[in-house]
């Protein structure tokens, strides 16, 4: 088991993104992308292990050594404050997370802030740099309508391409911070295992940078 490299990926489009990356670099295992729903995978001539994770779970596999490394939203690493160490920027899912409102409204300066937000941390952390009160409304989806019925004054939500806030009649108002997808790797294995985490995060961002040109 320690000799192999243990890697959480999200399920989904960026998951397979990313192994279809460290398949390319030499990080394959064949019968990963079966179809089957099979959830850990392992090549035992790479030596490679794969779990496919829930997307909000993978750092939290990572952070317990469950995982020695993994692929996380930038967001989630903010929301859920995990302990590991972020490897590199995979450049992948880039948008931001943002402050948005009912198009043409401000944000209230005289009250308390209503925050509807999928976000409570990353929220909370920003309103109180600023010393701005917010009272939070924890959703966990579609959070476009809290403004739209109400039941809060802004939302703290990812914008990607914008049209979703567009076709609700809401407008980004703050950006908060830039989000896209993180190589992470639990501390621990990253000291014990550290020539061939690096081994494989150095061909990551060599085929980064070569991807981009
Ligand atoms: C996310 C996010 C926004 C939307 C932004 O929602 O919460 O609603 O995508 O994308 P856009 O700027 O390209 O329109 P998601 O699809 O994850 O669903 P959710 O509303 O259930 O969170």
């Amino acid at each position: 088991m320690n000799d192999y490299i243990n890697i959480a990926l999200p399920k989904g489009r960026l998951g397979e993104k990313v192994y279809a990356l460290l398949e390319s670099i030499g990080y394959g295992c064949p019968e990963l992308m079966g179809g089957s729903r099979k959830l850990i995978f392992e090549n035992p001539e790479n030596k490679v292990r794969y779990f496919w994770a829930k997307p909000s779970d993978v750092a939290v596999y990572v952070e317990r050594g469950a995982a020695d490394i993994g692929v996380a939203g930038k967001d989630i690493l903010l929301e859920a404050g995990s302990d590991v160490y972020e490897l590199c920027d995979l450049g992948f899912g880039k948008c931001r997370m943002a402050v948005a409102g009912i198009k043409g409204v401000r944000i209230p300066t005289d009250k308390t802030i209503r925050v509807a937000t999928k976000f409570p941390k990353i929220a909370r952390d920003y309103f109180a740099k600023q010393s701005r009160d917010i009272e939070i409304i924890k959703l966990n989806g579609s959070i476009e309508i809290a403004p739209l019925l109400d039941l809060s004054d802004v939302i703290v939500d990812i914008v990607e391409t914008g049209t979703t806030l567009k076709e609700n009649g809401l407008e980004p108002y703050e950006t908060i911070c830039p989000i896209s997808a993180r190589l992470i790797a639990n501390k621990a294995a990253y000291k014990f295992k550290s020539d061939s985490i690096n081994e494989l995060l150095k061909a990551t961002v060599d085929y980064i940078s070569e991807n981009r040109k």
